[in-house]
């Protein structure tokens, strides 16, 4: 199967149809070693397509897409009272995927977005038991044993969470490092709340294993197929028999 220059390159960037065209105009791409100015040129399979010098790949059929997300921006496709949007951040060919699950508008960090459904309510699915981590400022420093029972697990609504991974990240500051596998509702500031705490600043570091990297606030990009499978890897280790429910 052939793909349109054009096409190829902005599937492979994340670029819009248009960015790509002016690219190829102003001789940045390359098909082996011959630099092509035609978006409509015929790329075929066995090609190797550079931009400025670097390779460049299909992703995967199904689009993944990081954002550290910035605080003041609500998770959500529309606002009905016109606040800021976690999809105004995004150029409008991608508008049309979706984010998995919710950051608190003042969370920032890692939000996953995608149009593989199947996929993110995997990732979503507290039978999965999908790692989030979160680095959190709270206004107090906790004691040895608030640090032991929300190890254990507090209650929030009634119900005990699942043991949490908590850590002290800084002796100076009251910031902790935490590991949650359930993604219950304002999980983090409620965990706190349980003993007494607020949180001040919440930054989720990382997703199913992926990692915002060098992205600032408010940055976005594609994952890398070996982040697609790696964290797909992470969903298939519990079959239906031995999930929790
Ligand atoms: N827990 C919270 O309290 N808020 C978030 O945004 C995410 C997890």
């Amino acid at each position: 199967m052939t793909t349109r220059l054009n096409v190829f390159v902005a599937r492979a960037t994340g670029m819009s149809r248009r960015a790509a065209d002016d690219v190829i105009f102003e001789g940045r791409i390359r098909i082996g070693s011959e630099v092509v100015n035609e978006p409509g040129t015929q790329v075929e399979e066995s090609d190797i397509v550079y931009f400025d010098g670097k390779r460049i790949r299909l992703p995967a059929e199904k689009t993944w897409l990081l954002m550290n997300k910035p605080a003041y921006f609500i998770t959500t496709r529309k606002d009905e009272s016109g606040r800021k949007t976690v999809m105004e951040i995004l150029p409008k060919h991608l508008q049309r995927l979706f984010p998995v699950g919710r950051l608190d508008r003042d969370t920032e960090g890692v939000l996953l977005f995608t149009n593989d459904g199947e996929t993110a309510h995997k990732l979503l699915h507290p039978s999965f038991e999908v790692e989030r981590q979160y680095r959190a400022l709270i206004d107090k420093p906790l004691s040895y044993n608030e640090m032991e029972l929300i190890k254990r697990g507090v209650f929030i609504d009634g119900k005990k969470t699942a043991p949490i991974q908590i850590q002290h990240a800084r002796d100076s500051r009251p910031i902790y490092e935490l590991i949650l596998t359930e993604g219950r509702y304002h999980e983090v500031k409620r965990i706190f709340a349980a003993v007494g705490r607020e949180v001040l600043r919440l930054e989720r570091t990382s997703h199913c294993g992926i990692t915002a990297g060098n992205l600032k606030p408010g940055e976005w990009r594609l994952l890398t197929s070996y982040e697609i499978d790696s964290m797909k890897s992470r969903l298939v280790h519990y079959n239906d028999s031995d999930r929790r429910t």
